[in-house]
């Protein structure tokens, strides 16, 4: 499984790929945002344009998803090329992340413009990151479009089984794989029982039918859930900093350093000078 970072911050950007593991990046308004205004807190001017350049320069060699803001299939289309054309040439890493469905409401007509911006872009050889996935039909529809990649948001469908169960429960707080019984029922959204039951059914439904489509395990908030995306067989997992450094992280693993450090003999350090 591939680990992208889940980041806009170009500072964990650096960090992580400088441990060597990160695959790539993908980006979005609200991490843009959470970015952006952690850098003015500091003090700093920003150039939006420069700041991206460098987030693709040092992620060179992987993909960036870089997510459009607009809501019609027009505005999506045009936002989509403008990105491409004006960052892909800095690192040839760019794709773009389009909502699946970008009405807000049942009631809107405009459910296929996700669609529709994915299949133009990917007709004049965009590569699309197909975004906002809460069920595999819609990333067999993003995937018949020519999406490169689809998105199952994970840790909202567990917020939202949560939520209408009534439980209590932070942002990174884990959730059963294998779904969670409540006053005798199996909670379920419409046949998904949990964030990675949505992502296994993705990579189930593409595979099935050979799309070359990766699936992007997303909204993944510990490293359990970054475990059971590699388990279900996801091919990518984009993960926050704070998930990839705590992936790392065990009890024994300290104590057995601190152990192993108590019992290093003079000889042998002096061996290593
Ligand atoms: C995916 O690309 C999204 O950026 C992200 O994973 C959403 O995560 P969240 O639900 O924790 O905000």
């Amino acid at each position: 499984m591939k680990v992208f970072i889940d980041s806009a911050d170009l500072d964990e950007i650096r960090q992580a790929f400088a441990w060597g593991v990160c695959d790539g990046v993908t980006t979005n308004p609200s991490l843009v945002k959470k970015a952006v205004d952690r850098r003015k807190a500091a003090g700093e001017k920003l150039n939006m344009k420069e700041y991206i350049t460098q987030i693709l320069k040092v992620a060179e060699g992987t993909p960036v998803s870089l997510e459009v803001t607009e809501l019609s299939a027009e505005g999506m289309i045009a936002q989509g090329k403008k990105l491409f054309a004006m960052f892909n040439p800095v690192a040839e890493n760019v794709n773009i992340k389009i909502p699946v469905n970008p009405a807000m409401k049942n009631e809107d007509i405009s459910h296929f413009d996700g669609i529709i911006a994915t299949s133009t872009l990917a007709d004049e050889g965009i590569p699309v990151n197909c975004t906002l996935i809460f069920t595999p039909e819609q990333a067999l529809l993003a995937a018949k479009a020519g999406a490169a990649y689809v998105s199952p948001f994970a840790g909202r469908i567990d917020d939202l089984l949560r939520k209408r169960a009534g439980i209590q429960f932070g942002k990174s707080d884990y959730f059963p794989a294998d779904g969670l019984v409540q006053k005798d029922a199996l909670l379920e959204d419409n046949g998904i029982i949990s964030g990675i039951d949505l992502v296994r059914q993705c990579v189930d439904v593409l595979e099935m039918y050979e799309f070359d489509t990766e699936v992007i395990a997303a909204s993944l908030r510990n490293p359990r859930q970054a475990r059971e995306a590699a388990l279900v067989g996801a091919h990518i997992a984009t993960l926050p900093f704070s998930v990839i450094r705590d992936m790392l992280k065990h009890e024994k693993t300290f104590e057995g350093i601190d152990l192993f450090t108590k019992d290093i003999v003079p000889e042998y350090v002096e061996m290593l000078k």
